[in-house]
């Protein structure tokens, strides 16, 4: 099994973004979409400058992760996110994604964060080129494609960013890297078919899933078994 997975059924992963969720009830929330089988939680910090939109930090992901077992992948879209490894370790996060276009220095953090024991996660923005990535790959654990501009939910999928998850299920079947490739942004029962089609393993959604009338189905819709 994967280290993304909850299951061994080799099925695509949903990861929840809880930037979708109703935070007056956030324990409900997060209880229904792991029962609704979510395998994984993407935490979306934002801090006002890397993106046009601040969320939440440590302190909360500790309280999420009081709640849930489920792995917790911190998105962090912050312009150095180097300066906040540590804390968000000591808050319960399993894994890190930074930005290629953050401030920070990319290599040495995608370092650090391996050195907390962290899963190690690299994005890029939808008009960023994969080529940004090609030094880093050999050392990433997660790739997520981001499919809208980061810093809100609720944006249409923007289908260019396809070609990027085919390319990197090329390479790394070429150079026998063993990133997993996520997609992030828009994601719904309409973009997840073409995004598995892609090579998609992890298919990060918040509005259609905190929205969905049934979030089992909404699920399972994701998953390709709905
Ligand atoms: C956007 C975030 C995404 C977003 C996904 O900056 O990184 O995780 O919350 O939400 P939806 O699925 O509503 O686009
Ligand atoms: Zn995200």
């Amino acid at each position: 099994m994967n280290w993304w997975q909850r299951r061994a059924d080799n099925e695509v992963a949903v990861a929840p973004s809880l930037l979708g969720a109703d935070f007056t009830k956030l324990r409900e929330e997060i209880t229904s979409l792991e029962e609704a089988g979510a395998d994984l939680f993407h935490l979306d910090v934002m801090d006002g400058h890397f993106v046009p939109n601040i969320t939440f930090g440590p302190f909360i992901v500790a309280a999420i992760k009081r709640i849930t077992s489920l792995m917790l992948d911190a998105h962090l879209m912050i312009s150095r996110p180097d300066r906040f490894l540590k804390a968000f370790q000591q808050a319960g996060v399993g894994a890190v994604t930074i930005h290629v276009e953050s401030s920070a220095p990319v290599a040495a953090t995608l370092t650090a964060i391996g050195k907390l024991g962290l899963r190690r996660g690299l994005s890029l923005n939808p008009d960023t080129d994969l080529t940004t990535l090609s030094p880093h790959l050999p050392h990433l654990d997660l790739v997520l494609v981001m499919a809208v501009q980061p810093g809100f939910g609720g944006q249409s999928f923007q289908d260019t960013i396809l070609e990027k998850i085919v390319e990197l299920k090329d390479i790394r079947q070429r150079k026998g890297y063993s990133y997993a490739i996520s997609v992030d942004g828009g994601v719904d029962d309409r973009t997840a078919p073409a995004c598995r089609q892609a090579g998609a393993e992890i298919l990060v959604s918040g509005t259609y899933l905190f929205q969905a009338p049934n979030r089992q189905w909404a699920v399972q819709c994701l998953r390709g078994s709905g």
